[in-house]
């Protein structure tokens, strides 16, 4: 079992390049099976999630080419079977959008009722409301939802609940329906402009993505096209609360600011000064951080996906801080592991009221789902000492390389699968303490001279390891 091993304290500082949104390459890739021709999708994230569904894919018969890690061509065009197995999808959400796609290409599709994080009960009533209203006969058996229709017919939806997951759905079958649909209430996030923008870009026509009415006029047949998925706005403000809680200085590369401004304007109120460029945010954070208050909404509100990062940094924030929880009723789980660090938090019903302490101190913690899982790593990197992380398969789900851009920023991390490896890297980390220590004190050798260690400093670093490592 792999486990992240972290020595916290540093302050990260440097430049990070962000990857492609995991949530809209999810449902751009199912929606390139849509066409019988080759589709070219680059800025894929290489994370577990895309890998998972790609298998997928391949298993009902879509080609998929990896001409290298970001890029993939999609070609739909032998696809013989319209029911993908369940234990080649059932770890991830997104499969429901092979629904959407083969329902609307082929008017059939039968595929397992999603799996995914476990961060509440996740319903998909207004995916199958909306497939409903398009015509098509829905029955839920053996595990499986099966969607069928001689013709998908445009309709008029209007959504009882935002749903990021539902809106995407719809609008795939939509877009090859007869007729008009206009779905209300549709979910804003820019992932749903995103894959409205794909759609469009292989010759469906989509007009409103981005606000809560989308009109689709259904067209009869997609075509191939090339398309690049956007910056991932959850692997962005993840490294920016990375850089507010240790104090850093970051500069996040190739994003879209705009995607960025719930957290940003919460990063500011907590202290932090964050500048926009054209395709950057740099966060520096210097001072301690301040409370405040924060409620997680559909786009433009405060993302849910980024409810464990913020907590994290208002445990260490001076005051008393309420986070409240408002799209997924089982999102606090990690708060028992936050405890076990230091923080003072209390959740009742989907509010957590939160105590600022000052400092976290490192321990073995678990991690129960994706984001909660980034969230703990940047707890771990503000920590005093050494943090284990278990499950980091949830965390590899969506963060490309996780480890290595921290390291890239000076955090100590490293992903360890033996004691073997724990041991090295507490005798690295104890060394490199050792090392900035030594080197402060040894007095500035005359020209041409070497500078010597004292035997009072060897040993003296000889216990410390010793004392580290045991
Ligand atoms: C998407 O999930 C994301 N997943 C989630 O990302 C994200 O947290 C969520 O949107 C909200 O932004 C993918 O894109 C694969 P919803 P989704 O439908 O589509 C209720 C991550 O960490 N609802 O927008 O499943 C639902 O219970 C994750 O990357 C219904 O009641 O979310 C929730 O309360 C985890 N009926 C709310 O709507 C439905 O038919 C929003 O859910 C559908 C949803």
């Amino acid at each position: 079992m792999e486990q992240y091993v972290i020595k916290g304290g540093n302050p990260l500082a440097g430049e990070v390049e962000i990857g492609g949104a995991k949530n809209a390459a999810l449902a751009i890739l199912a929606a390139a099976i849509m066409t019988d021709e080759t589709v070219l999708v680059e800025n894929l994230p290489d994370v577990r999630d895309i890998n998972v569904l790609l298998n997928a894919m391949t298993e009902i018969g879509v080609r998929v080419e990896r001409l290298d890690r970001h890029t993939a061509k999609v070609n739909g065009g032998l696809i013989g079977d319209l029911s993908v197995e369940y234990e080649s999808i059932k770890r991830i959400r997104a499969s429901y959008y092979l629904l959407g796609a083969l329902l609307g290409k082929y008017k059939r599709a039968q595929v397992p009722l999603p799996g995914g994080c476990d961060i509440g009960t996740r319903p998909i009533d207004q995916h199958l409301k909306g497939f409903r209203a398009l015509g098509a006969d829905v029955k839920i058996e053996h595990g499986f939802i099966i969607a069928e229709a001689e013709h998908l017919r445009g309709s008029h939806i209007y959504l009882d609940v935002v749903s990021v997951g539902a809106t995407i759905n719809i609008m795939m079958a939509a877009a090859m329906a007869e007729g008009g649909t206009v779905i209300e209430n549709a979910a804003k996030e820019p992932h749903v402009v995103d894959v409205a923008n794909f759609l469009n870009s292989m010759g469906a026509n989509i007009k409103g993505a981005g606000t809560d009415v989308i009109r689709i006029r259904g067209v009869e047949a997609l075509h191939q096209t090339e398309y690049s998925i956007i910056p991932d706005q959850i692997e962005a403000g993840t490294f920016m609360f990375a850089a507010a809680v240790t104090k850093g200085d970051v500069t996040v590369k190739n994003v879209i600011p705009k995607h960025l401004e719930a957290t940003t304007a919460k990063l500011s109120e907590i202290g932090c000064e964050v500048k926009e460029f054209d395709d950057a945010v740099r966060v520096v954070c210097s001072k301690g951080l301040k409370s405040t208050n924060v409620k997680t909404l559909p786009y433009p509100g405060f993302p849910t996906d980024m409810q464990p990062q913020i907590t994290v940094a208002l445990a260490l924030a001076n005051g008393t801080s309420m986070v409240t929880e408002s799209i997924f009723e089982n999102r606090f789980k990690y708060v028992d592991e936050l405890a076990r660090m230091g923080a003072n938090i209390r959740v009742k019903g989907n509010n957590a009221f939160i105590d600022g302490v000052s400092r976290y101190t490192g321990a073995q913690i678990c991690t129960p789902d994706l984001r909660a899982g980034a969230a703990l790593v940047i707890a771990g990197l503000a920590a005093e000492g050494i943090t284990m992380i278990d499950d980091i398969h949830f965390i590899e789900r969506g963060y490309e390389r996780f480890e290595e851009k921290l390291q890239s920023l000076g955090a100590q991390i490293e992903k360890i699968s033996s004691e073997r490896e724990l041991q090295k890297f507490k005798l690295k980390v104890s060394a490199d303490r050792h090392f900035s220590v030594v080197v402060d004190r040894t007095p500035v050798a005359p020209k041409g001279k070497k500078p010597q260690m004292n035997s009072q400093d060897n040993q003296e670093m000889s216990r410390q390891r010793l004392e580290e490592t045991c």
